[in-house]
């Protein structure tokens, strides 16, 4: 039987990626949405991956969401937590709302969907979780205290859980992507992403398919020995 898969922020960027990816590995996939109805549309039509709509910031709305993947698909065996937000700006200009939005869109989302399937993927000794966490998370960046508090947050959160989860089947793993082709990465202005691209080895951008290969592979069945660790695929940026 087919396994059943949320991504959340995953009808655009890195997550439509992650959402096709595992479909054509056989997942049942719900992606996962908040904003942009026309482009969950094109996705869905263009992909045949339903979308569900909800804001997983805010946690009744994800108890309500899981429920409605749980009755149209099944239990939840994936969860890939990849929405996220950016609203950088230097610390000395930046509003506790550009703060606290971007901490509740990145971090809190990962306490929020988790809680709602732990329990089941416990009591069936399987689970699989990827966080989208971030370089910048690693190595912070000018511009970003909220979003790289946010992803490094991820990652503390994910060993956290990599060890309640061990014994019972279920792995937890990040991945912190670097500057990948995506929206969010166009949005830095011009002369910004220039310089940033020349600080990467590879000497480009990477791409959203890039990324979901890495969750395909810590997903898996046969990487049930792969627990707490982040994967870092940043085009050699920052290494350690
Ligand atoms: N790397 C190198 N230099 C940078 C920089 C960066 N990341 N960010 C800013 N600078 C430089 C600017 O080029 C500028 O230098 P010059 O005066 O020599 O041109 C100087 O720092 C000041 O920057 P701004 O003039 O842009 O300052 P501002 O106050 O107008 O704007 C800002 C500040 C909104 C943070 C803007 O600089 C910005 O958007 N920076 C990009 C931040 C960034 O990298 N965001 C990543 C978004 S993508 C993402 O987050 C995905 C992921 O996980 C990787």
């Amino acid at each position: 039987m087919s396994r059943v898969a949320i991504v959340t922020g995953g009808t655009r960027g890195i997550g439509e990626a992650i959402s096709v990816g595992l479909k054509d590995a056989g997942y049942l996939v719900a992606a996962v949405y908040a904003g942009n109805d026309e482009a969950a549309e094109r996705f869905t039509n263009k992909t045949g991956i339903p979308a569900y709509k909800f804001d997983v910031s805010d946690y009744d709305q994800c108890a309500e969401g899981v429920g409605k993947v749980v009755s149209d698909l099944g239990p939840v065996d994936v969860v890939v937590n990849n929405a996220g937000i950016t609203k950088d700006g230097t610390l000395h200009r930046m509003s506790f709302d550009q703060w606290n939005s971007v901490i509740q869109t990145n971090l809190s989302s990962c306490f929020n969907m988790c809680h709602c399937v732990i329990e089941g993927m416990r009591e069936r000794g399987f689970g699989r979780v990827v966080n989208i966490g971030s370089v910048n998370g690693q190595a912070g960046q000018y511009g970003q205290a909220n979003y790289a508090a946010a992803k490094s947050g991820i990652h503390g959160f994910t060993k956290a859980l990599a060890l309640e989860g061990a014994a019972k089947g279920i792995t937890v793993n990040a991945i912190a992507p670097g500057y990948i082709d995506t929206d969010m990465v166009r949005a830095v202005p011009e002369r910004v992403l220039e310089k940033i691209i020349a600080t990467i080895p590879v000497g480009r951008l990477g791409h959203a398919e890039e990324i979901a290969r890495g969750v395909l592979f810590l997903v898996s069945e046969d990487a049930g020995f792969i627990t707490g660790s982040t994967l870092s695929m940043n085009g050699g940026q920052h290494m350690y």
